[in-house]
């Protein structure tokens, strides 16, 4: 059983007041809050120890380094990767996936052909593309059905031994569903396929085992799970992060330059061009101990809990629809009511305290599918209530009395 009113007492945010009223945030799917343990290692950063890293032999910009590769091992641990080099700080999930699809722009030949969902976020689509237009692959979308899950017997008619990648996120950003990641990985493999997934919304509720898994390349963001942004992390097994050229140059990721010729860095570095977000990195190691902490299975319970009230109460509500009923969800929820613009229900939550997202949630293809402009989504953290959902609630039917 989770402490709820004590774990609230570590995020200041969570005490100030929007528009007059308690502020109730159910926008984590977006970006979750920070506790004071990750301010307080931010803090600590530039107080005591702000330097650049794996460069200067003083003493400040040695504890930098130290610090710097104590959180790649830590980030390490939590995916139980290998090696701490498969972890190659970015600057979030999308810098993951455009590196990796830049490294294939070299690889893949015409006519190869690249698998990707239906339920992708935009990162996870237009990198693919660019990728496509400079190779001459061909993008391939695996189905969806109206729950939001992917139709595996189309995913199997798909994969073929043109097939060189498969993409897929692990949890959908605007539905919440929770991909058999697994599977795909495995059949994928089968066909000889190498398989990126995007971890960014699994990565606040579920630890994935990159080994276990026996996935290529899984890429997050440090602050969907209590971190700062503009810093994550990509993993990739080492033989494929040998093969893939570098995807920007620049000091740190060389070994020699000369005006003739440069060779590369090894591992990580070769990838880690210029100063990175040091902070930024030191701070995602300081959320991840902030979480393990909590406990991630106890996170992942608690947060079912909310996800299964909050659905029931929802569905009470007058011409209210819910995208996304996968059976294996996360805690967010994507709704629209009978005849509202999701924007104004949305706005006027924010009148009454309340944080949600609207729009298409960077996910078109998704609202094509289901014939709709966007949702409203509400999207919930462990450090959400009860009561808290109980305002969302008699807030979105006070919003459907203003608007009808
Ligand atoms: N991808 C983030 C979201 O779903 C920003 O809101």
């Amino acid at each position: 059983m989770l402490d709820i009113n004590k774990i609230r007492e570590d995020f200041p945010i969570l005490k100030r007041e929007v528009n007059g009223k308690p502020l109730v945030y159910l926008d984590n799917a977006a970006t979750s809050q920070t506790p004071k343990q990750v301010i307080n290692a931010i803090v600590d950063y530039y107080e005591n120890y702000n330097a650049n890293i794996h460069r200067g032999v003083h003493t400040l910009s040695q504890e930098a380094t130290d610090k710097y590769e104590q959180a790649r091992q830590k980030i390490q641990k939590h995916f139980n990767a290998a090696k701490p080099y498969e972890l190659i700080f970015t600057s979030g999930t999308t810098h993951g996936i455009n590196l990796v699809a830049n490294g294939f722009s070299s690889i893949l030949k015409k006519g190869d052909e690249i698998l990707v969902s239906a339920m992708e976020h935009h990162s996870n689509i237009v990198p693919w593309q660019m990728t496509c237009e400079r190779t001459g692959a061909v993008l391939k979308v695996i189905p969806m059905n109206g729950e939001g899950e992917l139709i595996m017997d189309a995913y199997d008619q798909l994969l073929n031994d043109k097939t060189k990648l498969v993409f897929c996120n692990h949890v959908s950003n605007a539905l919440g569903t929770v991909n058999p990641i697994k599977e795909i990985i495995d059949k994928a493999h089968h066909v000889g396929a190498a398989v990126l997934i995007d971890g960014a919304q699994a990565a606040p509720h579920i630890v994935a085992d990159v080994q276990k898994l026996d996935v290529d390349f899984y890429t997050v963001s440090a602050h969907k799970m209590c971190g700062p942004t503009g810093v994550g992390v990509l993993y990739g097994k080492e033989e494929w992060l040998k093969k893939l050229p570098p995807y920007q140059g620049g000091g740190e990721m060389i070994a020699e330059v000369t005006f003739e010729k440069t060779t590369y860095a090894d591992l990580p570095h070769k990838f880690e061009a210029g100063t990175p977000n040091i902070c930024g990195g030191i701070a995602f190691g300081a959320a991840l101990d902030y979480m393990h902490a909590i406990g991630f299975e106890n996170i992942a319970a608690y947060e079912h809990e909310l996800l299964e009230y909050a659905t029931q109460e929802l569905l009470n509500i007058d011409g209210l629809k819910i995208y996304g009923t996968a059976e294996q969800k996360t805690s967010v929820i994507s709704f629209n009511i009978d005849g509202l613009h999701p924007y104004d229900i949305g706005s006027i939550l924010d009148k009454l305290g309340i944080a949600v997202r609207t729009g298409h949630h960077c996910a078109q293809p998704i609202m094509d599918f289901y014939k709709i402009p966007g949702t409203v989504r509400a999207s919930f953290s462990f450090y959400n209530t009860m009561d808290e959902v109980d305002v969302l609630v008699a807030s979105i039917r006070k919003a459907a009395s203003m608007l009808i």
